[in-house]
């Protein structure tokens, strides 16, 4: 019952900016009386601060963009994290792009043996310089979290790999690269493709994914990436990719992780209010936040 809510107001994992506005979009949209009219104690530790990269700064030697801005940035966040737990608080972080994932995991992953992650995404974010079509970092905090990717982003407030593979299960992909697929497979992530929840359903696959999850990790992280959802439905996101998960899939999502009670740690990203009609999409991220936090439980 004791809630903890940390803004990042990052956009340099991508490159469109306004996605740091993010944290404001949702605050505006009521995020935090949301979370105060479901929950006793909700600390608001405001945003954490993000340096720019000047523009006279040359790239280094990877094909990374504003890498020392996106380490910086999470190292923060990930000390910022950890403490919340530490105090027997649940931390809800509000993006900023997807990159700050890798904070967060690094951060919420020193408290648990075997944590568990559900990402919420059109995307897999497995890249790594390697196979990454961009070089945006927030197309590789899963992989990251794997501890495939660089270095300093991989050893990243702890050394190594912080998730395993076993412990992932992603829902909405719709929008893979060959990189990400070929991960998939050698790792056995498990993955619920648009195809499947057009198939089975939404109820089935969250079913699955709970049950999966609860027999084999210790706490369970939700990133919720906005774009997962249809860019009808939520159109306020840099990489939208169409036939998504609509609104009422997506509710039914949450009703069902808060009827079963699995979550220890949550994230909403990638709202961006330039790209939004009337803030849209961050309404939307506070929706799911109320039946994720039991709105219809209450
Ligand atoms: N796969 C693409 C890339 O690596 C898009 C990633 C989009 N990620 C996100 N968090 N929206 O650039
Ligand atoms: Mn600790
Ligand atoms: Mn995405
Ligand atoms: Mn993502």
């Amino acid at each position: 019952n004791k809630m903890s809510v940390i803004g990042v107001p990052m956009d340099l994992g991508q490159s469109r900016r306004g996605v740091d506005m993010g944290p404001s979009a949702m605050r505006y949209a009521g995020a935090i009386e949301k979370l105060q009219s479901l929950k006793e104690d909700i600390h608001d530790l405001g945003d954490i601060a993000i340096e720019r990269p000047d523009s006279q700064q040359e790239q280094d030697d990877t094909n990374l963009k504003n890498l020392p801005q996106v380490i910086k940035a999470n190292e923060e966040l990930a000390s910022l994290v950890d403490g919340v737990i530490e105090k027997g608080r649940f931390p809800v972080i509000l993006g900023g792009d997807h990159s700050i994932a890798i904070g967060s995991l690094a951060g919420i992953s020193r408290h648990y043996n075997d944590l568990g992650v559900i990402w919420y995404d059109a995307h897999g974010d497995l890249n790594s310089g390697e196979t990454s079509p961009s070089g945006n970092i927030h197309g590789m905090p899963l992989a990251v979290s794997l501890g495939i990717g660089h270095d300093k982003l991989i050893n990243l407030h702890g050394d190594g790999p912080k998730i395993k593979a076993e412990n992932i299960v992603i829902v909405g992909a719709r929008s893979l690269d060959p990189g990400e697929r070929e991960l998939i497979r050698e790792r056995g992530i498990k993955v619920f493709t648009m195809h499947e929840i057009d198939r089975m359903g939404m109820p089935k696959v969250m079913e699955e994914t709970i049950n999966y999850l609860k027999e084999r990790t210790d706490g369970i992280h939700l990133s919720l990436d906005l774009d997962g959802l249809d860019p009808s439905e939520a159109p306020g996101v840099g990489t939208p990719v169409i036939g998504g998960m609509t609104y009422r899939e997506s509710h039914l999502a949450m009703e069902m992780l808060a009827e079963s009670g699995v979550i220890t740690s949550a994230e909403f990203v990638e709202v961006n209010p330039i790209l939004d009609e009337k803030n849209k999409t961050g309404e939307m991220a506070v929706g799911l936040m109320g039946s994720l936090f039991g709105e219809k439980l209450k």
